[in-house]
């Protein structure tokens, strides 16, 4: 039998091209040789988003457009919502009342995001449970691997901490998730910078081919190269070249790299040639979200469907964890806790 991956994505709105290497490239491969749960972590997104919550389900129905353009195919892996699922907030209860909160303070990744988040409140209980909750995502629908990025791996790490308390506790029940550390490449913005939609620098992966072409065109190149016949260093080059790198084959960097050093071509040229292979790359995605977009329902029913079956392997997992905390007593004149 393959192996259950989980993994989610916080509700961002439109996805953008580094979205796409660091993670949906990942899972359109995977859920070819898994057996795959993704699903949108809208509570997550509350950890910071807690005073904006206007956008959410928008943001949500963004995504999952984008998901399902880009190839996620529901027949092939399950598609839910995280708040669909209030088994998810029952274990999350439980497994908090046995996290030390010295494992969450001294969580890398918790202090990286403090630091990043900078001018903003968030020294709240909800986001430093971030961890605790994604541990609940996981090993609620019994998720063996999870695919991350190195980013991400003190949050796993932490997971499997309090997965081993609970065991240990409660006896043995729940397997450790291992991370599935998938090859990933980091992309760059427009301007030099990491890309990302709070920087205003990102590459939508539903920008039209007009948009994606002036975003392009205002990459930044090798500075010291000023004119057209001045010739060009590619390791000096800050966004066209490395970009390149993600959407060309070996032997046709070799030759681009060697218009660039000999000034055979101008950055403009080599702009040209990038931009025409992200606008081609893109061109099923542009289609089947056209399509989407025209039928909105669409996107309704892979939830449904996802959550039609994802949910009772959860709520089997809250029956054993209640079990296993002495809490299942079936109140008199019912018929246990679902039925209800
Ligand atoms: N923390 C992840 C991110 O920032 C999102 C996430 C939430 C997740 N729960 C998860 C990822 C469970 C993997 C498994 O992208």
């Amino acid at each position: 039998m393959a192996k259950r991956v989980v993994s989610g994505q916080r509700p961002t709105g439109r996805l953008h091209l580094g979205h796409y290497f660091g993670t949906l490239k990942n899972w359109v491969r995977l859920q070819d040789e898994y057996e795959c749960l993704f699903f949108v972590a809208d509570w997550h997104a509350l950890t910071t988003k807690y005073d904006d919550v206007a956008g959410i389900s928008d943001d949500t129905r963004e995504m999952v457009m984008d998901w399902l353009a880009i190839g996620l195919d529901p027949k092939k892996c399950f598609i839910y919502k995280q708040s669909d699922i209030p088994e998810v907030a029952e274990l999350y209860v439980y497994l908090t009342m046995i996290t030390p909160i010295s494992w969450l303070e001294r969580n890398p990744t918790y202090k990286e995001m403090l630091r990043e988040m900078e001018g903003k409140d968030i020294q709240t209980a909800g986001f430093l449970n971030y961890p605790v909750l994604q541990t609940a995502d996981i090993i609620l629908p019994r998720g063996e691997l999870v695919p991350v990025g190195e980013d991400q791996l003190p949050h796993l790490e932490l997971g499997r901490e309090i997965v081993r308390r609970f065991n240990y506790l409660y006896g043995d029940y729940f397997a450790e998730p291992q991370a599935l550390l998938s090859p990933v490449k980091r992309l760059l913005g427009i301007d030099g910078r990491k890309m990302s939609k709070s920087y205003g620098n990102a590459i939508y992966l539903s920008d039209t081919p007009d948009v994606i072409r002036q975003k392009v065109n205002q990459m930044v190149t090798d500075p010291a190269r000023m004119k057209k016949t001045d010739v060009g260093n590619t390791e000096a080059c800050m966004v066209v070249f490395p970009t390149h790198q993600a959407y060309t084959s070996a032997d046709d960097l070799v030759e681009i790299e060697g218009k660039c050093r000999e000034a055979a071509w101008g950055c403009m040229d080599c702009k040209r040639e990038l931009a025409d292979r992200i606008v081609e790359s893109l061109a099923d995605f542009r289609e089947k979200r056209y399509q989407l977009e025209k039928e909105p329902g669409v996107v309704d029913e892979v939830l449904r469907e996802g959550l039609h079956q994802v949910r009772p392997i959860c709520r089997a997992t809250i029956k054993d964890v209640r079990e296993k905390l002495n809490l299942y007593e079936e109140p008199k004149g019912m018929k246990g806790h679902e039925a209800i």
